[in-house]
């Protein structure tokens, strides 16, 4: 603590500076103006309350703290927008829920939480600095007469550290009013220097909060046969084999079991060619097999289940223009390499065997994929008849109507 021009304690302790004690508001408040004319810096005012004028009579100026946090939270709305940009826009376009890939209302949220958490972090730290705390020692909070700092008494303290101070010019500026003028002394008793005990006791914890990470790195990077410990045992852990795991208890060592010899499937055999892969022989069949009723009920079912599977892409009437067809045009998909769905009611399908038609949605066919994992064999084949009738109306002539028909046409 700085002693220069101290000419007052005559003594050991180090001066802190002057305090001046008052018992009125507006009394502190035009000492403060002196001292302010005066052209002192290190300088302060205590008060039980906040008092009104007191910033203009110290000659405070209006904080930059907003300009700060300003700044603050525009710098997060920009992170907040350039990273939700960045990563799913450009790094890694990704749809989620058939959202496009960069749109504003979808990261509000996000844009906004950022420019509240840059803006609330950089006000309480903003604040902490401005202020320079935290202070954890102070002359005055040894000082007995100022605890009535927080009840009934004025303050005013102008500290030795200053340019301008002189004792003595100090004292007779605060005097006037003043309940009391006197040097405070700096009586802090406490070591410059940390406690041993406390150096050591803080180079062992940080020693010991090392040793979590470094079990849960090593746990990472080690591989272990026994299963993890499992306070909540949940279907991670499962007394089963995962294919291709050995199985000490077969001689072979297989925990999967190859059939054995002679088996035969009952009932999943799938041996009639005809209903279930569409063949007669080596050629694609041209009849329906036995087990399909060829009657309304099933055409209605052909429908049912081409509108639920098929339409999407090949449209109701099978014509190729479905949502995910006009959806592709739209958005100009056919420069990508798209790949069209065909007119199903195209009169080279047309000549196509039913087998054929069958097999196509069972297995796929080049860029259309397989449906024969949702579609059991006997919906296969509702849905070719129908496919037929599509084909049909699309193809009729008068020649397919009957006279009533014709005669209601006109
Ligand atoms: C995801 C879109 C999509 C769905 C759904 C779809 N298809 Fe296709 N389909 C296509 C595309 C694309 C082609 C043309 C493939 C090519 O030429 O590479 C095609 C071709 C076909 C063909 C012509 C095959 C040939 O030999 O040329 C038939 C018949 C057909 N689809 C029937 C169906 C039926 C029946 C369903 C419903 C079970 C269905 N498709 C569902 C996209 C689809």
């Amino acid at each position: 603590m700085t002693e220069k021009k101290d000419k007052s304690t005559g003594g050991k302790r180090p001066v802190f500076g002057i305090l001046a004690e008052y018992s009125d508001p507006a009394v502190l408040i035009e000492a403060a103006k002196k001292v302010r004319d005066a052209g002192f810096q290190k300088w302060d005012t205590y008060t039980p309350f906040p008092v009104h004028g007191i910033d203009p009579a110290m000659g405070i100026k209006p904080t930059i703290l907003p300009w700060i946090v300003l700044g603050a939270g525009l710098t997060g709305l920009t992170v907040g927008v350039v990273l939700q940009w960045w990563t799913n826009a450009v790094d890694y376009p990704w749809i989620v829920s058939g959202k496009p890939f960069w749109s504003i209302p979808a990261n509000v949220p996000i844009a906004f939480e950022l420019t509240i958490l840059f803006s609330a972090l950089t006000t309480l730290g903003g604040m902490l600095a401005l202020n320079k705390l935290p202070h954890p020692s102070h002359p005055l909070d040894l000082k007995e007469r100022f605890e009535r700092v927080t009840d009934d008494k004025f303050f005013l303290l102008v500290e030795a550290s200053d340019p301008k101070y002189d004792a003595e010019e100090v004292a007779a500026l605060l005097g006037e009013h003043a309940d009391l003028v006197e040097p405070l002394l700096d009586d802090d008793q406490t070591p410059a220097e940390l406690p041993r005990g406390l150096i050591y006791g803080l180079v062992i914890l940080t020693s010991l909060a090392i040793v979590p990470f470094a079990v849960a790195a090593h746990a990472r990077e080690s591989k272990n046969r026994t299963t993890r410990i499992h306070i909540i045992p949940d279907m991670d852990a499962q007394t089963k084999y995962k294919s291709q795991r050995p199985n000490p208890f077969f001689e072979d060592g297989r925990s999967v079991r190859p059939y054995v010899d002679g088996t035969v499937a009952r009932g999943h055999l799938r041996e009639d060619d005809h209903f279930y892969r569409g063949k007669e022989g080596d050629a694609w069949a041209r009849t329906f097999p036995n087990q399909v009723e060829v009657s309304e009920a099933t055409m209605q079912r052909g429908r049912e289940q081409f509108d639920v599977f098929c339409a999407p892409c090949h449209g109701y009437q099978g014509r190729g223009n479905g949502m995910v067809t006009r959806r592709a045009d739209s958005i100009g998909a056919g420069t990508d390499g798209w790949v069209p769905p065909t007119d199903v009611t195209d009169p080279v399908l047309e000549k196509q065997p039913v087998g054929q038609l069958y097999n196509s949605i069972a297995n796929g066919v080049r860029n259309m994929p397989a449906y024969g994992s949702q579609i059991e064999p006997e919906d296969r084949w509702a849905i070719v008849m129908y496919m037929r009738a599509l084909q049909r109306s699309r193809n009729a002539t008068t020649k397919d109507l009957t006279e009533s028909e014709i005669a209601s046409l006109k």
